[in-house]
């Protein structure tokens, strides 16, 4: 299967399960489907990258064998190459690297391509969409990252939509948007060009059927 390469011009909605309830997390991941929800998007940290440590291919696995939904793995790690095997064992469909942390790029989407899995890279708010370029022939998504990785519930940084029009310019392929969208945030972000919305605390501080919702009808008004 592949996720973003099915795409085409549709704009969809990928909750992280970063501010979900992780004692009950497929149920979680349930509650957003029945909001529209179609992909997970699930973080990965390292207390090394970033200062917060999160969940590994273990909880990909059980999570992938358990919902219906796609899982795109997040991989806000030092080395990403030491964990791309297992998460593509875990079943996870794409896997998105931090670029600013890999020495050899081309090699590790490589990697995850070979694996089977459609390989993204994730651009923190300072990094130039330029750094990438001659990585964009090995890429299947984009990921805009709207805040510093590291942490849930940070504040929307607003010139990331101009980062998304200037990657619309250079690629085709999809591009996601991750860190402080809501149904306020999300219209920019769509307006932009952006068609892959993750969203964390403003899908699950409500009801999260109605969470991811309340976003995807505000991005679609907009579309
Ligand atoms: C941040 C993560 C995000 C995070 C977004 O490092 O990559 O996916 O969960 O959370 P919100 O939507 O709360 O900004
Ligand atoms: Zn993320």
């Amino acid at each position: 299967m592949t996720f973003f390469g099915q795409l085409g011009g549709r704009v969809v909605g990928a909750p992280s399960i970063l501010a979900a309830n992780f004692a009950e997390l497929a149920e979680e991941v349930r509650r957003t489907a029945r909001g529209g929800a179609e992909l997970v998007h699930f973080d990965v940290m390292d207390n090394h990258f970033v200062p917060n440590l999160t969940v590994g291919p273990a909880v990909a696995a059980s999570l992938a064998a358990a919902v219906d939904l796609p899982i795109d793995a997040h991989l806000q790690v030092t080395n990403p190459d030491n964990l791309i095997p297992a998460f593509v064992e875990a079943g996870v469909v794409s896997i998105s690297v931090q670029p600013e942390v890999v020495t050899h790029l081309h090699r590790t989407l490589g990697m995850i391509r070979a694996g089977g899995c459609e390989a993204g890279v994730a651009l923190n708010p300072t990094t130039p969409p330029e750094s990438i370029w001659w990585a964009l022939p090995y890429v299947d998504y984009v990921n805009v990252m709207s805040v510093n990785p590291g942490f849930g519930g940070q504040a929307f940084i607003p010139e990331m939509a101009e980062k998304v029009r200037r990657l619309k310019e250079m690629t085709d392929v999809p591009i996601q948007v991750d860190g402080g969208i809501t149904a306020g945030t999300a219209p920019l972000m769509v307006e932009a060009g952006a068609q892959v919305l993750v969203a964390g605390s403003a899908v699950f501080k409500e009801d999260p059927a109605s969470g991811m919702r309340r976003i995807l009808d505000a991005a679609l008004a907009s579309s």
